[in-house]
């Protein structure tokens, strides 16, 4: 037999979290594939945000393991998930409100102590024009609109030149015009090789972009596979509606 199978690009395994006697996340396992672009959806308070924190190494699961092409990342900080190509944005964006679009790309690239401003200010420079909000670069990020503030967001994750992005509800709030342009820049990322996965409570939103998602429900994994299919789920309708409802969408109560 042979012995020297590749490891999945990302690999979680049994991940739980409680909060006090709350249970956030219970036995969270999923795989995703390199270049792989991946939904995660569920009701508000289904765990989805505790799991991408999990995932990205913000919060230390009670039980479980996180892997990135084999090797073993729980366990570490944030940042040592993020050195190796972890990135994840806020459902709430964190942004430095006083300073510059530009600033907001420099400034965490610069804590890494190796990092030289020129080479974070050309890196930021070339993120801004990706996502188009260049003719922003000087303006103070408090100025931006909620989507600008989600794309800025995105450009801080980018800065990490990571290989797996986390995105916590990258369209809420988001006018209708910028949110075509922010899927425009995912599908972008994703034909450019980086693997991504989306918190959204836009179902129409992600199934433009997702060809897979996963559900969670009460902290729990109800469904993960083809996003059409899992969307026409009983059970998973059933999560997001609480009442059951059949492939017709008659209710049965
Ligand atoms: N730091 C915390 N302390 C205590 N309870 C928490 C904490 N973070 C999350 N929870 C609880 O854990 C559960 C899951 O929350 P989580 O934020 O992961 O849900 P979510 O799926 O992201 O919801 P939403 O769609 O509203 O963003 C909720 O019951 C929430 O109240
Ligand atoms: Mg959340």
């Amino acid at each position: 037999m042979p012995t020297d199978t590749v490891p999945p690009f990302f690999a979680a395994h049994g991940l739980s979290k409680h909060f006090g006697g709350i249970r956030a996340v219970a036995d969270l396992s999923l795989e995703i594939d390199q270049g792989e672009i991946i939904g995660l959806i569920g009701p508000n308070g289904s765990g989805k945000t505790t799991s991408i924190n999990m995932l990205a190494g913000a919060l230390h699961p009670d039980s479980g393991s996180i892997r990135l092409a084999g090797m073993a990342l729980n366990g570490q900080p944030a940042h040592f998930f993020a050195r190796h190509g972890v990135a994840r944005t806020f459902q709430v964006p964190r942004l430095f409100r006083r300073m510059s679009v530009l600033e907001n790309l420099v400034v965490p690239a610069l804590s890494n102590p190796r990092a030289s401003r020129a080479h974070a200010e050309r890196k930021a420079r070339e993120v801004l024009e990706f996502l188009r909000l260049d003719r922003l670069t000087h303006e103070y990020a408090r100025a931006l609109s909620g989507g600008q503030q989600k794309l800025l967001e995105v450009g801080r994750a980018l800065m990490l030149e990571p290989r797996l992005i986390l995105l916590d509800e990258p369209f809420a709030g988001v006018h209708p015009r910028l949110l075509e342009q922010i899927i425009d820049h995912i599908k972008a990322l994703n034909r450019q090789g980086l693997t991504i996965m989306i918190v959204d409570h836009n179902l129409d939103a992600i199934r433009s972009v997702v060809r897979r998602t996963a559900v969670m429900a009460r902290g729990v994994k109800i469904a993960d596979g083809a996003a059409d299919d899992v969307l026409r789920d009983p059970d998973v309708v059933h999560a997001y509606t609480g009442s059951r409802k059949d492939r017709e969408g008659r209710a049965h109560g």
